[in-house]
């Protein structure tokens, strides 16, 4: 199974950015362990991350196009991009949605994401341990051979 693993804005800044709020595990570290997680899980995972929106909704739509698997933290643009929600839409695959932080636990403006409702699962303030909790998550959903 294809996913796609797939960062919003200032995620690249991982391990600087904020380190009480969102650790201080770095981008690369992350990459590394999704990359790992998925080697150990059989699937083919594809991580990137971009501070350009329109690059993002670019990977959705070849994520739609190959019924494949995503899993998002789509950063700030979580709370107002109507435009990656319509991206988000036209996934056949699972999606789940995963942020590091407790976006509930913040500021009022970041409790709300316009990407849950269309959602098949919401991962949120696990830290990055909820990209991988994501990942064993699609993993369970392969279809398996009937014996
Ligand atoms: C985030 C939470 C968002 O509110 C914020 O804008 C981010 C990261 C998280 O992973 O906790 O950039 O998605």
């Amino acid at each position: 199974m294809r996913v796609y693993v797939l960062n919003g804005p200032n995620l690249n800044r991982l391990g600087t950015r904020e380190p009480l709020i969102y650790g201080s595990t770095t981008y690369a570290d992350l990459v590394a362990l999704c990359e790992s997680t998925g080697r150990e899980l059989g699937l083919d995972v594809d991580v990137r991350q971009t501070n350009a929106e329109h690059e993002l909704i670019g990977w959705l739509h070849d994520a739609a196009d190959e019924g494949a698997a995503v899993v998002l933290n789509g950063a700030a643009w979580t709370h107002y991009s109507i435009a990656v929600r319509d991206a988000c839409s036209q996934l056949t695959g699972p999606l789940v949605e995963v942020h590091i932080s407790n976006i509930h636990a913040r500021e009022a403006f970041r409790e709300h994401s316009v990407i849950s409702a269309v959602a098949t699962g919401v991962i949120v303030g696990l830290g990055v341990d909820g990209y991988r909790l994501a990942l064993l998550h699609l993993a369970g959903r392969q279809p398996k051979p009937l014996s």
